[in-house]
């Protein structure tokens, strides 16, 4: 019960690493606000953990809207009391090389990975100022680091790395904590890799061999989610089996 007495918000919940960390944080003792653009799938989720004896509350939120935010906080608040930790992980991904990138293209990855980070940590703070603190985890990627080749997704994570650090420098004396996770590749819906033979060819560039499960990004969450990491903050926690240390 590592969360026990917390309230989370997750967004890109419905599924993938999103739900795997809704998942963990509801069975380590958290209240979870499972958020996305799915609402079945993210009521799915929330009906599965409260089945399981967890509670969960499934919210409809498109990160990229600013009103969204407001309402999805405050319906947080109003249910479960209180916020004290905002998982930024919905994300989108589009994989063209940079001549092939459209304006519309850069604008909709941006709006999402980047400007969705933003809103959700604005709309948090004053909530988690009421809790006396908190803990922001921002979904980043390797991309965040290091180029894997589609310039709009690189950008965009590469803004939520350095957003974190500014965010977490800014609310540091306020109790209030952001950090960024930088997974490689894992396993989820989103993964390039659709069956055996990708997912095989995409593990011989791993150094451990193989791809993540998003299980191994959601336990690095958790302990950003809990009090095990009071004195981190600003911090990036790379979880990518070893690639960018080649
Ligand atoms: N899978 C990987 O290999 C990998 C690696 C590094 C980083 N990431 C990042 O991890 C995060 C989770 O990715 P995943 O692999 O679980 O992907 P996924 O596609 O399985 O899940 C992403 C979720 O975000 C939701 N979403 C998309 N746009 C949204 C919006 N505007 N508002 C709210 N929700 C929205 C989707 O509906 C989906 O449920 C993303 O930020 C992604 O960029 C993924």
């Amino acid at each position: 019960m590592r969360l026990a007495g917390k309230v989370a918000l997750i967004t890109g919940a419905a599924r993938g690493m999103g739900a795997a960390e809704a998942r963990l944080f509801a069975r380590e003792g958290a209240k979870v606000v499972v958020s996305d653009v799915l609402e079945d799938e993210a009521r799915a989720v929330a009906s599965e953990i409260n089945d399981s004896g967890g509670e969960a509350l499934a919210l409809a939120l498109d990160v990229s809207k600013d009103d969204d935010w407001r309402r999805v906080v405050a319906e947080a608040e109003a249910r479960f009391g209180k916020l004290n930790v905002l998982v930024n992980n919905a994300g989108i991904i589009e994989r063209h090389s940079l001549e092939e990138t459209s304006e519309e293209t850069w604008d909709r990855i941006m709006a999402v990975n980047a400007k969705g980070v933003f809103l959700g940590t604005k709309a948090a703070l004053p909530a988690m100022r009421r809790a006396g603190g908190g803990s922001i985890i921002n979904i980043s990627s390797i991309s965040g680091m290091v180029s894997v080749g589609y310039p709009a997704y690189n950008a965009s994570k590469g803004a939520v790395r350095v957003f974190t650090k500014s965010a977490a420098v800014e609310y540091a004396g306020e109790g209030i904590r952001v950090n960024s996770i930088h997974p490689g590749a894992i396993w989820t819906p989103m993964s390039l890799y659709k069956n055996e033979r990708t997912r095989e060819e995409r593990a011989a560039t791993v150094p451990m061999g193989r791809v993540g499960d998003p299980e191994e990004v959601a336990y690095g969450a958790l302990f950003l989610a809990s009090d095990e990491s009071s004195y981190v903050t600003g911090s990036e926690m790379v979880i990518d089996g070893g690639v960018t240390a080649e």
